[in-house]
C-alpha cells in the first residue's frame, strides 16, 4: 500500500483512494467545498515528493494550464488524484486556516467528473489542441 505523508503525518492508504479522502482520513481538515468535482480548488495541495505525472482534463483546465504559457503550477487538486504510490504533500486550505464552518460535502469514492488520465504532454495536446 502507498504511504501518504500530509502536513508531517504519515499512514499507509488503500491504493486508488482519492487523495483528498486519504488526507481527510489522516485527520487533516482539507477543504473540498465543491464535493470533489474540480470546481472550487479548496482541495489544493503542494507536493514535496511523489507528484503524479498524469492529470485529469478537469484539473488541467481548472488550474488554467490550458491557457497558460507554461505548465508550471503552484499546487495540484487532491480531488483529481488517486493514491497510487508514495506521496508527501501539504494541504494548503484547511478548516483551521480558512473561515469555514465545515470542509464541504462528502466526496464520492470515484474521481468526478469521470476521469481519464493524461501525461503532461498528452493533456497539453488534448486541451490546447496542439
Ligand atoms: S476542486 Fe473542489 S474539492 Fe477539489
Amino acid at each position: 500500500m502507498p504511504t501518504l505523508t500530509v502536513n508531517g503525518q504519515s499512514a499507509e492508504v488503500a491504493e486508488e483512494t482519492r487523495l483528498v479522502q486519504a488526507i481527510e482520513d489522516l485527520g487533516v481538515s482539507i477543504g473540498h467545498r465543491c464535493g470533489g468535482q474540480a470546481r472550487c480548488t479548496t482541495c489544493r495541495v503542494s507536493f514535496l515528493a511523489g507528484e503524479p505525472e498524469t492529470w485529469t482534463k478537469a484539473e488541467f483546465t481548472k488550474l488554467g494550464l490550458d491557457k497558460a504559457d507554461t505548465l508550471a503550477h503552484d499546487y495540484r487538486l487532491s480531488c483529481q488524484i488517486v493514491c497510487a504510490h508514495d506521496m508527501v504533500v501539504e494541504a494548503l486550505m484547511t478548516l483551521e486556516n480558512q473561515s469555514w464552518t465545515d470542509t464541504g460535502p462528502a466526496v464520492s469514492p470515484q474521481v468526478q467528473p469521470e476521469a481519464q488520465w493524461y501525461t503532461r504532454d498528452e493533456i497539453a495536446r488534448v486541451v490546447r489542441g496542439e
